[in-house]
């Protein structure tokens, strides 16, 4: 896919988001990815240098409003506009609605849902002046189906969907198309805290990893480039007649049921 000439903003510093802005950048995009993880963003910074890609990180936190907009002011000015915005920031709080504190329901919200209408709200305008854009948000399979002490994410990550599609027809007119991402389980930092929860005392963080493929059909967790792979196909003019959907990336997860 040929991203040459465009300008992409990431949320999200690592994991799937720094495998978006490597695939975007290496494709010719000029690159700005959010993220409010200090060692996430250095870390990030080094390989595009590494690289040699136009890609760089921008310390920021995606659910405030001031900041996001402040931080698609400066993604626009790296090539004269945005064509295209990646959705990926999440936080991933565990619990029931009775055992989540309202602080963290409200931050889960606020940075899993609410990040995408910010930089929806500040980027859609420079979208419409370059005559449309691509936004791909990444919800997960948990916005389907769920595990069960997730309550907030999976809030968030169903709302995704919805927001997607009313997105999508809010500005279709504006040929700006919104799709969303569903993956199952992928080798990144928030797989690595379901390993440290879910894994079991003295279960390492492979093993972990090789029980979560395990329930996937095709065996394995999938890989954040993988992952990458498929928004880069949505972010791109490749895919101009899709809008509106989402695209599971799960290994066969959801074409099964658990009942054996
Ligand atoms: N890894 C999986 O198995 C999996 C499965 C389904 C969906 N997802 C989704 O993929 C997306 C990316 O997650 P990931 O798996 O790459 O994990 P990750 O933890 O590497 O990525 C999430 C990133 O969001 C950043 N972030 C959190 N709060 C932020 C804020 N307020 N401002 C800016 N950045 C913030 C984190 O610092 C982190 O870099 C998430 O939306 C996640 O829900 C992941």
């Amino acid at each position: 896919m040929d991203f040459a000439g465009k300008v992409a903003l990431v949320t999200g510093s690592s994991g799937i988001g720094a495998a978006a802005a490597v695939r975007l950048a290496s494709g010719g995009a000029s690159v700005l990815v959010c993220g409010i993880d200090p060692a996430a963003n250095a870390a990030l910074d080094r390989l595009a240098s590494e690289r040699g890609l136009a890609l760089r990180t921008r310390l920021t936190d995606v659910s405030d409003e001031a900041e996001v907009e402040a931080a698609v002011a400066e993604c626009a000015e790296l090539g004269g506009g945005i064509d295209i915005v990646v959705n990926s920031a999440a936080v991933h709080p565990y619990g029931t609605v009775v055992t989540t504190a309202a602080a963290d329901w409200a931050r889960c919200m606020a940075v899993n849902v609410g990040s995408i209408y910010l930089t929806g709200r500040f980027a859609i305008p420079h979208m419409i002046r370059r005559g449309g854009g691509a936004i791909v948000n990444v919800s997960s399979v948990q916005g389907h189906n769920c595990q069960p002490n997730v309550a907030a994410y999976v809030a968030t990550k169903g709302a995704i969907h919805a927001l997607t599609r009313a997105m999508a027809l809010d500005h279709a007119g504006d040929k700006v198309r919104v799709n969303s991402v569903s993956p199952g389980s992928v080798r990144t930092p928030i797989l690595s805290l379901a390993a440290r929860t879910y894994g079991g005392e003295g279960v390492s963080e492979e093993e972990a990893f090789a029980r979560f493929g395990a329930a996937h059909p095709l065996g394995r967790i999938g890989e954040p480039e993988e992952v990458a792979e498929m928004i880069a196909y949505l972010a791109s003019d490749k895919a101009g007649f899709v809008t509106g959907a989402d695209f599971l990336i799960d290994g066969g997860l959801h074409a099964g049921l658990a009942v054996r």
